[in-house]
């Protein structure tokens, strides 16, 4: 079934960007000639002044370092905002769709521009700098779009926090890399349900005292406190503040923001995005993956808390001049008719989501979606985690009716935008395949050994050269930049991922390498979970692994060993999974947990993750070499408890 090769469209050959003659002839040059091809392509944004200097990157340890167009200036939201209003300003720049289906808001790049430098102005009258941190944790409102887009009006990096974290995860992220502003709102509201995000703000400031300034966007107007000298409502200060702001001169390397991910080890990783190449680049992609034109309505459902939602929501779109949907709510509230409900009411042409959605409507029944016309929609698309053929297929017959073209992104966090997908016009699919690369993008599979693997084959995957959207450090930790993504194969960018190529050439994602889960398209890491686990006064050691999961495509499975005394009970297990909620987030809480006697460890001491995946996926034929275990006798006892808990 995933061998099924759907045949681009001829009209979609004819009418796109690009097909697929234009496809190889733009990636052989690319590729043979990196800096010709982005001199050219990196004057998509306007410049305040011209680059005369590409690309300047070295992957060495010594001295590790990506610079892009770097003697060049500009501002990403003049990009995004500005340029388009003598032209387009009566157009529509964001659809605004909220949680209940009666509430919705369009606004022009005209109206855009107002909101953005007035959010500009009430930055400054807070003290907010060029080069000074804000947080943002915020719902899915335009405030928040305004709110970024005016951090980068005036030079200032924010660091935006999806809204489904805890206060104790809010308050990491505002300390590490010392945030001294935070914009929030009174509350969010997803699937009729408030969430309490000035209250969260409230309990993580008792842990950051240097947090100087607190604007809060009045939204759902839930009762509040307000603390004096430290928090002020967006609405008061901005009815005094000037409605003009000019934008700051940025140079292509300066900072633009700071979006935290998990890792394997230690604590979420602040990835530091810059200006110039990361604007160039998302809207690149966003133009040609997308097929996007003038005219087109544009829906990434994502929250602006991912970097999906920066790039594809937000600066790719708006660099473009595109009309972006925002939507505050979720797919299955009031009914699993309402994303198409949605396509329908404000006449989508593009929608990109992600594959547990598409599993969870899929659930669902065809009927909820049957009832719908989606006779806009144009092209769908797919990102987050790798898409089983039954959901693409689903997909492309249900939602698409056969019509649209699918395209499954691969990307990350760390590259700023797409770097694996079809572009749809030129590439013929393959249900579950991102298929080739985009243009600039070599992908190298290699061995464990670090040796490069050729033809059909499956290996680590990493990216031979730099591309602009790429990461640039990690914010104060230049160290761990090397360390986690130069280290392992010499001279490549390297994943995360494992990847098979096919006989076509055709890149197959097979899912992280590493001790990083995706549950639902959120990473998280193994590490993370565990140290919130053994925080807790009752447990003694734990090992998190992931399991398949028919909608989150992993599951989070526990292993937990309680202190001497402890008792296990249910109870004990339902306060466990309360517990990392409020630690993390619910998109932590654990699904399965295991009471664990012991962990099975080699001889130094190491937690064999091996055997646990192989317990949890409720697989005990393929264990393997037990031997060098300190107690072969736990795993005995590991299987025994696994096959209690069903
Ligand atoms: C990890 C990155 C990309 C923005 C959202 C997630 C997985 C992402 C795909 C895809 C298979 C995918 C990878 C990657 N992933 N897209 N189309 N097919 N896997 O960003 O949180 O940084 O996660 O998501 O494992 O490494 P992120």
């Amino acid at each position: 079934m995933s061998d099924q090769l759907i045949k681009v469209p001829a009209d979609w050959a004819k009418s796109a960007y690009v097909d697929d003659a234009k496809y190889t002839e733009m990636y052989e040059q690319s590729i043979k000639d990196p800096v010709g091809f982005w001199a050219e392509h990196g004057k998509r944004v306007d410049w305040i002044k011209p680059y005369t200097k590409v690309k300047d990157v070295s992957y060495n340890q010594r001295d590790l370092h990506i610079r892009w167009f770097e003697d060049g200036t500009l501002n990403a939201c003049y990009n995004c905002v500005d340029r388009h209003v003598k032209d387009k300003g009566d157009e529509v720049a964001i659809i605004w769709e909220g949680d209940d289906p009666s509430v919705d808001q369009t606004i022009t790049y005209t109206q855009l521009h107002h909101h953005v430098q007035r959010f500009a102005n009430v930055l400054k009258d807070q003290g907010v700098k060029k080069g000074d941190r804000v947080t943002i944790y915020m719902p899915m409102i335009p405030e928040a779009a305004y709110a970024m887009l005016a951090c980068a009006r005036i030079g200032a990096v924010h660091s935006v926090v999806f809204g489904g974290f805890s206060p104790d995860a809010l308050a990491g992220r505002i300390q590490d890399c010392d945030s001294r502003f935070v914009i929030t709102s009174d509350e969010g509201v997803r699937g009729g349900r408030p969430i309490p995000l000035k209250e969260n703000t409230d309990d993580a400031l008792d842990s950051c005292p240097d947090v100087e300034s607190v604007i809060v966007v009045e939204h759902t107007g839930g009762a509040v406190t307000m603390k004096e000298g430290r928090d002020v409502w967006y609405h008061e200060v901005a009815g005094r503040v000037d409605h003009e702001c000019p934008c700051e001169e940025m140079n292509a390397e300066d900072p633009l923001f700071i979006l935290y991910t998990s890792g394997s080890t230690g604590k979420p990783k602040g990835v530091l995005h810059t200006t110039g190449g990361y604007l160039v680049y998302a809207s690149m992609t966003h133009q040609y993956v997308f097929d996007y034109k003038p005219g087109d309505i544009y829906w990434c459902t994502a929250d602006v808390g991912w970097v999906t939602g920066h790039s594809y929501i937000l600066y790719g779109p708006l660099a473009n001049g595109a009309t972006t949907l925002m939507f505050e709510g979720v797919p299955t509230y009031p009914d699993s008719s309402r994303c198409w409900q949605v396509c329908d009411k404000h006449n989508v042409n593009i929608f990109y989501t992600a594959p547990t959605a598409i599993r969870a409507l899929m659930r669902e029944g065809d009927e909820p979606v049957k009832k719908t016309s989606r006779k806009s929609l144009r092209l769908l698309g797919s990102v987050g985690e790798p898409i089983n053929p039954e959901a693409w297929l689903w997909y492309h017959k249900v939602v698409g009716d056969e019509r649209c073209p699918i395209v499954d992104t691969w990307w990350q966090t760390e590259t700023g935008g797409i770097l694996i997908s079809p572009l749809p016009g030129a590439t013929d699919l393959k249900p579950g395949s991102a298929t080739r690369p985009f243009f600039g993008v070599e992908p190298v599979l290699v061995d464990n050994d670090g040796h490069p693997l050729h033809g059909a084959t499956s290996g680590n995957l990493c990216i031979a050269d730099s591309w602009p959207g790429q990461m640039r450090t990690v914010y104060g930790d230049h160290k761990r930049f090397f360390e986690t993504y130069f280290s392992q194969f010499k001279g490549k960018y390297f994943s995360g991922d494992g990847c098979r190529r096919d006989e076509d050439g055709y890149y197959w994602i097979t899912g992280r390498v590493d001790d990083v889960l995706n549950v639902s398209g959120h990473r998280m890491g193994t590490a993370e979970i565990e140290s919130a686990l053994v925080a807790h006064e009752k447990v003694a050691e734990a090992a998190v692994v992931g399991y398949p999961h028919d909608i989150k495509g992993q599951g989070i499975y526990a292993y937990v060993t309680l202190k001497q005394g402890q008792d296990p009970s249910d109870d004990l297990k339902k306060e466990l999974v309360q517990w990392v909620r409020k630690e993390i987030g619910p998109i932590a809480s654990p699904d399965l947990l295991q009471w664990a006697p012991g962990l099975p460890k080699t001889r130094s001491g190491k937690i064999m993750r091996r055997i646990l995946r192989k317990i949890a996926e409720d697989d005990f034929s393929n264990l393997g070499d037990t031997s060098t275990l300190a107690d072969p006798g736990v795993v005995d006892d590991l299987i025994d408890n696994r096959q209690n808990l069903g």
